[in-house]
């Protein structure tokens, strides 16, 4: 990535820092973190970076390499939810949110560049979010805690871009350790790091891109969230976390609701027991928990996609421990947990699956467990 390369070329000088933030691939515990759940995130190597450099004028400018490398230039004062629109709304919704919360920024210009798609399940979006918050927050030193700069991510992304999201991806971009997922209690925001080593247990964590791209502000991820809500209110709950068994659930007279609530209930229970697995080093034992938590996904909370579908299918059946979609669903990525000498096979099966419906050929990718976000230079 040469986001300072980018900074050069369009704005004629060096920029005085360059920050990056990961993408993250979600282990297990989808959904959970607007209910007050838990979730295992884990950040991956793929991510965004941002060169920046503060400027005088009051004026945000932004640029990005994936984004056709315009220069969109904003006053700072004129900043407000939707303007500007589209990819733009993350980086200038940072400035925004931090400028509402009280910190002095002033104007900065920024170039963005990526290796992590976006739209594929992996965070891009809380990446951008992040590494944005970062260099704002070095560039007019304020001192903002991780926690904080998290919640400033997810305002920009709720409040400016329009995507009702929890705060799992921003708390898992900025706090994840290298070699370690994030047990994260999405309540207290508090993260505790679990070792995950596949390697060293002889397996692979294999993304599978599934080339279905989703956005987050069209309406199926606000109804699932909505269903979450009603449900509690029904069940007089302050969150689904606060339920206290899935027989709890008999009292939730409509189907929708009782199938999206039980998604929850029994996807908590399945990332406690991850969690153990991982901190007792039997990783090779979770395999079941990610399938059960697809088939949960797909029939309980219908957020799975066809390609989905498919690719656990076909890695399950080629010699996968465990497979399942991750993120918000509605397209993007499967992580598959495989046994090193089993990924070729996998790969393959899952790619004939794909050519025999004739869909795009999905991608592959290595999940190694990465560091979270920091300053590059
Ligand atoms: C997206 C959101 C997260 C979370 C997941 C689903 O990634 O940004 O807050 O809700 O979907 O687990």
């Amino acid at each position: 990535m040469s986001a300072a390369q980018l900074f050069a070329d369009r704005y004629g000088a060096q920029p005085e820092g360059v920050w990056r933030a990961p993408g993250r691939v979600n282990l297990i515990g989808e959904h959970t973190d607007y209910n007050d759940g838990f979730a295992l995130p884990f950040a991956i190597a793929a991510g965004v970076c941002v060169a920046a450099s503060a400027r005088g004028d009051g004026i945000l400018a932004l640029t990005s390499r994936q984004q056709g490398a315009a220069v969109i230039e904003v006053p700072l004062g004129e900043l407000t939810p939707g303007q500007p629109g589209g990819w733009a709304a993350y980086p200038a919704g940072v400035a925004w949110a931090l400028l509402t919360a009280g910190h002095h920024v002033g104007g900065a210009s920024l170039a963005i560049d990526a290796d992590l798609a976006a739209g594929a399940g992996l965070a891009s979006s809380a990446a951008l979010e992040c590494a944005t918050g970062l260099a704002l927050a070095d560039l007019y030193q304020l001192a903002v805690p991780r926690t904080e700069l998290a919640a400033i991510g997810r305002r920009a992304e709720n409040d400016f871009a329009g995507a009702p999201t929890g705060l799992m991806d921003q708390l898992a971009v900025l706090l994840c350790q290298a070699g370690h997922a994030l047990l994260l209690d999405c309540r207290s925001g508090a993260g505790v790091a679990v070792p995950l080593d596949a390697a060293a247990a002889g397996l692979a964590l294999l993304i599978i891109d599934t080339r279905a791209r989703h956005e987050l502000t069209g309406g199926g991820y606000a109804s699932r969230r909505r269903a979450c809500e009603d449900a509690a209110r029904a069940l007089c709950v302050r969150a689904l976390r606060d339920v206290a068994g899935a027989s709890a659930l008999d009292r939730l007279s409509e189907d929708v609701l009782r199938r999206r609530a039980r998604h929850v209930v029994s996807e908590n229970e399945r990332v406690r027991q991850a969690a153990e697995l991982l901190r007792t080093g039997r990783l090779d034992r979770i395999g079941a928990l990610l399938t059960a938590s697809h088939s949960s996904l797909r029939d309980d909370f219908e957020v799975s996609w066809p390609e989905a579908d498919a690719a656990v299918e076909a890695a399950l059946e080629a010699g996968a421990l465990g497979a399942r979609m991750t993120g918000a669903g509605f397209g993007g990525s499967v992580i598959a947990l495989v046994p090193a000498v089993a990924v070729a096979d996998v790969a393959a099966a899952v790619t004939d699956r794909f050519a025999r419906r004739g869909w795009r050929s999905p991608g592959f990718g290595s999940a190694e467990p990465s560091a979270g976000a920091g300053r590059l230079s």
